[in-house]
């Protein structure tokens, strides 16, 4: 594609203003790469409360309100509700607008090809965001890892508990299209948020050559379940193995500022490890990154461990690229439709008593 870096700050509007807005417009307060020029959500409360972050902004009930107003908008930022990501993205690629979107993609195939060639179609960008690869613990374990003080890895592991307990609200409304694509077959936690730890496997060591997965589920309140107890393996095309389990604690309280996810990452290398301790909540009140060799443990005691921050240097990195065009884009549209044929290899592979599928074959 012809993308041209701006030499101007870029104009943006928010399309989705609801939970997630509170932490990706860290990027877009006090920038000046950028001017917010516009706000577009359905419910009236989300545009008056967001509004108020935005005076000059104008607000829209609809992306098709925006486009008809010929206000001029360069790239949107776009939170709506996954089940919606698919056929909004074609929309709005189509009025002419880069755009950067919140994960999972969308949730399957065939509307991942369709968000790709539309992208192209209109000669836009499309990025969907990570904001784990620029969480600081993640970094410097990548960095670690990298620089062979733990040897060759021998393989890693990655932990998640989602907890009942604490953490901040999240509106009714929040949970209601979760449930339903959970009713689909797209889960709160091998999915919705597994995404994050399928892209950080990915991030950390490439292409993934064969997975195998046993997904279970929780019926955590009448008609509601919830896709855990759930394992999942995989080989990298490098020959590294990674194992990941994901386990739901109903009644534990969980310390977070955001979601209660308890979250690890470990990496055995032939001659030590190195560890995450912690992510979204803050359940290992211990440093976030602890690297063992020879019987030394070093802790880092001083990296930006708030999972915030990872939104911010993530949404920043998007607009310095709208006007730098110093990438990588982190994810281009291809690369997040890799995350996501991985994510359905595994449903592929529960689905068929775990055997081993190759997220390649998927097409
Ligand atoms: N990166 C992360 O860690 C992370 C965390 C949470 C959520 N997310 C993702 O962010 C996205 C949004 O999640 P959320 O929790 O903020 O959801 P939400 O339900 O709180 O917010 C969605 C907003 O979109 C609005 N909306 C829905 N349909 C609309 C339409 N057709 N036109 C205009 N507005 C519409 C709703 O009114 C609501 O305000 C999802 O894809 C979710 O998976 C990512």
């Amino acid at each position: 594609m012809s993308f041209t870096p701006y030499d101007r700050p870029v104009r943006a509007a928010f399309i989705g203003l609801g939970r997630i807005y509170d932490l990706n417009v860290r990027a877009y307060l006090d920038n000046p790469d950028v001017e917010v020029v516009a706000l577009v959500d359905q419910l009236d409360a989300r545009r008056d409360e967001r509004g108020a972050d935005w005076p000059e902004a104008k607000t829209f009930a609809s992306a098709a309100e925006l486009a008809a107003s010929g206000l001029e908008v360069d790239a949107v930022e776009v939170l709506l509700p996954t089940p919606l990501h698919d056929e909004a993205v074609v929309e709005l690629l189509g009025y002419g607008w880069h755009v950067n979107l919140q994960k999972p993609m969308c949730n399957d195939l065939d509307g991942a090809r369709r968000m790709v060639e539309a992208a192209a179609a209109n000669d836009r960008l499309l990025r969907v965001m990570e904001n784990y690869v620029f969480y600081e613990p993640l970094l410097k374990l990548k960095e670690v890892v990298e620089s062979g003080e733990i040897g060759s890895v021998s393989g890693y592991h990655m932990k998640m508990v989602a907890s009942g307990r604490g953490g901040w609200d999240v509106p009714a409304n929040s949970f209601e299209w979760q449930f339903r694509q959970m009713q689909e077959g797209r889960g709160i936690l091998v999915f919705d948020d597994g995404w994050h730890k399928m892209a950080t496997a990915h991030w950390l060591f490439g292409p993934v050559k064969e997975v195998r997965a046993w997904l279970g589920g929780t019926e955590v309140v009448p008609g509601i379940t919830v896709d855990a107890p759930a394992t999942i393996v995989w080989e990298h095309e490098n020959g590294v193995r990674g194992v990941w389990d994901i386990t739901l604690a109903t009644d534990m309280y969980l310390r977070s500022d955001y979601y209660t996810n308890d979250e690890r990452w470990e990496v055995t290398g032939r001659a030590g490890y190195a560890r995450v301790n912690r992510c979204t909540g803050r359940g290992i009140q211990q440093p976030s990154l602890e690297v063992y060799l020879d019987g030394v443990m070093r802790s880092y005691h001083a990296l930006d461990d708030d999972w915030a921050s990872s939104f911010r240097d993530s949404g920043l990195h998007w607009l310095r690229y709208l006007r730098t065009g110093e990438g990588p884009m982190l994810w281009s549209g291809p690369e997040a439709a890799d995350i996501l044929r991985f994510a359905v290899a595994a449903y592929t592979s529960s689905a068929a008593g775990g055997i081993g599928v190759s997220p390649a074959s998927l097409g």
